[in-house]
């Protein structure tokens, strides 16, 4: 079979190398790809939004599957041009992938069909939201509506603040027009939980849980990140939290997405926090995470192929879906000075002996021969072990491997998991 993947970042490669394991796989086209997954698919330099460049690819390059990662492609309906020419594709269509692309759409379903999240309001004029805020508790939460990099989430800790970050999303509209409507909500504490799913709408099968790091340095301090680590399972989603979740949370969505009709098909992210009063959604994405797909994916054993195809084609109570109990932890590189400002061009080396860890490439390109790097985050240190420590282990021994001058990465990735494993012990 030949695939086409959309997308080219850490999270892609963790996906075409899994995807290479199915022995029916002959050819795997990466599109755009990047320096690294340049050694496990052919690249071919179309970009992830071109819709109609990734059509007219699909259709010269007699495509039988395909695979659309990022956000934005699905938002924009990739997978809905896709099945006009008749390439079957594993991802939500763009009336399904509405329940990321618009917070205000995601927050009203879970409203309506009592899905458990942070009360909210929501505004499309800047002098109410405004004088909203002078009667909120602090602290708060301003959402932009639309896609924005994973960057449209400001956390307030004061009114000053609230009223600068709405300031920078309606008045500034440094995320353009996702921020002509905001979402102001209450402010949840508690651990955060990542679930992939998979669905086809009628049945859902969630994988291994997983916990991102988004902050940019140690001990959650600094700007929230893209994601700079993460670990799987979550410690923090115990059997109970897992059947509260699926009962009031996952089972609902989907039920309310075919409500309304929006049949959701492909990998539903939820993104929970564990509150006082039980799990609730802070977000939900319709893809796979990115780092925690390069956690959750080498964790994953039925193989990837046979289950996106049973998602495309509405069969997914066929399949066997099968994770490891082992365990996963992926740091993160990055360039220093991301998530803000950062060089890009300088040379990275990774290590010859790969036998402990793999590392998932990012933000990389080939350049004379040379891997340099050409993003914030760079690379993905990833290792399988059969317990957490170990896996940490494995994946920091790695990470100092990798000649990189620019490179930064948090120091510590999996400690708070290990914590509550310890404390579970004891
Ligand atoms: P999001 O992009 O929606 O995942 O938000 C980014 C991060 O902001 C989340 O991972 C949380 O850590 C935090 N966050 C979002 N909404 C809330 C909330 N209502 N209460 C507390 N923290 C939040
Ligand atoms: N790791 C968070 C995300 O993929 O949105």
């Amino acid at each position: 079979m030949k695939i086409m993947v959309v997308g080219g970042g850490g999270r892609e490669h963790a996906i075409i190398k899994k995807l290479r394991e199915n022995p029916k796989v002959e050819k795997i086209y990466a599109l755009p790809g990047n320096g690294g997954i340049a050694n496990d698919a052919e690249c071919v330099n179309i970009g992830a939004k071109d819709i109609k460049g990734i059509c007219d690819f699909a259709k010269k390059a007699e495509i039988d599957f395909a695979v659309v990662a990022p956000d934005d492609p699905l938002v924009l309906g990739a997978i809905d041009e896709l099945e006009k020419i008749g390439v079957p594709a594993f991802g939500p269509n763009s009336r399904a992938a509405i329940i990321e692309g618009s917070k205000v759409f995601s927050k009203n379903l879970m409203k309506k069909y009592n899905i458990p999240t942070a009360q909210y309001e929501v505004f499309d004029d800047f002098e109410k939201a405004l004088a909203y805020l002078d009667t909120a508790k602090m602290p708060c939460v301003i959402k932009a509506d639309g896609l924005a990099l994973g960057k449209g989430v400001f956390i307030a800790e004061t009114l000053t603040e609230a009223k600068d970050a709405l300031n920078t999303i309606m008045q500034d509209k440094i995320f353009g027009d996702s921020g002509n409507r905001v979402v102001i909500e209450e402010f949840l504490t508690g651990p955060e939980v990542s679930v992939l799913t998979f669905t086809d709408g009628k049945t859902l099968v969630p994988m291994i849980s997983s916990m991102d790091h988004k902050r940019a340095h140690d001990n959650d301090t600094g700007l929230n990140t893209g994601g700079m680590g993460a670990i799987a399972p979550n410690p923090y989603y115990t059997t109970e939290i897992a059947r509260e979740c699926m009962e009031k949370i996952f089972i609902p969505t989907i039920n309310a997405m075919n409500a309304e009709n929006r049949t959701f098909k492909g990998c539903l992210y939820f993104g929970l926090m564990i509150t006082p009063d039980g799990p609730k959604v802070i977000e939900y994405n319709c893809r796979f995470g990115d780092p925690e797909t390069q956690v959750v994916l080498p964790l994953l054993e039925s193989d990837l192929l046979d289950i996106m195809i049973a998602v495309s084609e509405g069969r997914l109570s066929d399949v066997d879906v099968k994770f490891s109990n082992k365990s996963a932890c992926c740091v993160v590189i990055a360039t220093s000075g991301y998530p803000t400002g950062y060089e890009i061009g300088w040379e990275i080396r990774l290590p010859e002996d790969k036998k402990d860890a793999f590392i998932y490439v990012a933000g990389a390109k080939r350049e004379d021969g040379k891997l340099v790097n050409s993003g914030g985050r760079v690379l993905g240190v990833t290792a399988v072990a059969d317990d957490l420590e170990t896996a940490i282990k494995k994946s920091y021994a790695m990470a100092e491997k990798v000649y990189f001058k620019r490179g930064y990465y948090r120091k510590d990735i999996g400690r708070k998991a290990m914590a509550v494993l310890e404390k579970n012990k004891g």
